[in-house]
């Protein structure tokens, strides 16, 4: 329990005094530390009473007059808090982990208690400046030319629906509905979602098949591209995948930046959750060609292990960016004219906004760039362990062998295909997930259920991934 003492606020102006700022940080700071010192020990994931417990918070009305701090961290520590996946947690192998470095943390309180106004330039020069040198950072990171640039979104999926307004405003008239997307079977939903958000029909995007190793058949694109103008549409964006989320699968972005170039086309990675790869040696080696792209998208949420709330849409050429949205108006100040200072409201959707630069340029001044790419090569060798261990295992498949830090498999029956082979595959993750050590998730490939294991966590180490294994196999001797 913590030995601060409470900070109560009940009938005292909004304006706190130095003794209160300090007491509220002190008891918020014990309960922070030790919760996250706990994070091995906790569940890899348990919401069970979860449902109730939303509905009993839902339902309460908002105060009067304020309640004791106390009485509000033991709700969000000891009740709201542990009832979920424990996604900052060493166990949590689903969907894309990234776990939150606690030096953004740090970063988000400073920002916050500053509140220092970072959607224009003028408004705080250094601040912002400090958010474009994370932006040049990055896009040395991918390879892309001087002239680049982009801007910190609040995720992936915010990011890529700026990339297809920029691409659409480049390439189409302003009457677009006959323009055509491509996708993979395997892109993430988000680009087809960006892409109904920017105003085209779903039909616009066009699914290409993929290979055996889930990376998309450019001949069968290049086909479609012409089957397409022969048409009538006008075919100007391509979404190549920088690590898929169904298998980490990397598409030939040379070969898609080579069609492109002949096609005219802009081509867009999608590496918002393969993308810090490029850090490490293997990675680089994946994903030639990337810094072809004319826009990349990245999640430092996901590859750079921040906490939820900061992606990245990155182009080869910043001025793409001003042109789809700078919008003036007589009350703000004089927009930067120097090519070196950015006005974060010319060239993204929001006017006012969070300082995201810090929580990125914060743990990448205090770590180092070397502690990011370390912890990634680690998590391209965990997987590779992963698949070798889940190789040896009786029954086990292996569907998609690491490219990036994923590993698909699944359970097979001789005898045994179609729904009942799923139903088998559904029981055993739950029988995974039920020991609570990792926390995993599952996909569809090609019609079939497959499980997952996705290492993306710095706190991801071997030993709680030979603790997932073991609950693997014992999990396999019940099925
Ligand atoms: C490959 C890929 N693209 C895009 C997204 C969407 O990103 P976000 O969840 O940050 O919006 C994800 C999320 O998992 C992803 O894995």
């Amino acid at each position: 329990m913590p030995s601060s003492p409470p900070a109560d606020f009940a009938g005292t102006s909004l304006e706190l005094s130095a003794p209160q700022m300090r007491a509220l940080l002190d008891a918020v700071r014990d309960r922070i530390v030790e919760h996250v010192a706990s994070l091995p020990s906790q569940p890899a994931a348990d919401v069970e009473g979860a449902a109730a417990l939303a509905r009993e918070l839902f339902e309460a009305e908002a105060p009067e007059a304020g309640i004791p701090s106390g009485e509000i961290l033991d709700l969000l520590f000891d009740r709201a808090i542990p009832k979920s996946f424990n996604t900052a947690g060493p166990g949590y192998l689903a969907y894309i982990p990234g776990g939150g470095v606690f030096a953004s943390a740090v970063a988000d309180l400073i920002s916050d208690a500053t509140n220092r106004y970072v959607g224009v330039w003028q408004a705080a020069p250094a601040l912002v400046q400090l958010e474009t040198n994370v932006i040049r950072w990055l896009c040395g990171i991918v390879g892309l030319p001087a002239g680049s640039g982009g801007y910190l979104a609040t995720g992936g999926s915010l990011a890529t629906f700026t990339a297809i307004v920029a691409a659409r405003r480049e390439k189409l008239p302003a009457d677009f509905l006959k323009g055509t997307l491509y996708v993979s079977d395997q892109t993430h939903h988000a680009i087809s979602k960006a892409a109904s958000l920017a105003g085209f029909p779903p039909e616009n995007v066009r699914s290409i098949p993929s290979d055996g190793r889930f990376r998309v058949r450019v001949d069968l694109l290049a086909e479609r591209i012409a089957a397409d103008r022969e048409a009538g549409f006008a075919p100007f964006f391509v979404c190549g995948n920088a690590g898929t989320t169904n298998t980490g699968a990397v598409d030939d972005l040379g070969a898609l930046a080579d069609l492109c170039a002949r096609e005219r086309l802009w081509l867009h990675a999608d590496g918002a959750y393969g993308g810090f790869f490029l850090l490490t040696a293997r990675g680089r080696e994946t994903m030639a060609g990337i810094g072809r792209a004319d826009s990349v998208v990245l999640d430092p949420h996901k590859g750079l292990f921040l906490p939820y709330g900061t992606g990245a849409l990155l182009v080869r050429d910043a001025q793409v960016l001003r042109r789809a949205h700078a919008a003036g108006a007589d009350y703000l100040p004089h927009m930067q004219e120097d090519p070196g200072f950015v006005d974060y409201c010319e060239i993204s959707p929001e006017l006012s906004r969070a300082f995201r630069g810090l929580r990125v340029w914060l743990p990448l001044k205090l770590h180092g760039l070397g502690a990011f790419r370390r912890n990634l090569d680690e998590k391209l060798d965990l997987a590779l362990h992963a698949a070798e261990e889940l190789r040896k295992m009786p029954g086990v498949e292996i569907v998609a062998e690491p490219q990036l830090s994923v590993v698909a498999f699944r359970l097979v029956r001789p005898g045994l295909d179609g729904e009942a082979l799923n139903r088998l595959n559904r029981d055993l993750i739950a029988r995974i997930n039920a020991r609570q050590r990792i926390h995993i998730s599952g996909t569809v490939l090609d019609g079939a259920f497959v499980l997952r294991i996705c290492v993306l966590s710095f706190r991801t180490h071997l030993p709680r991934l030979e603790e997932g294994l073991e609950d693997i196999r014992a999990s396999l001797a019940e099925s």
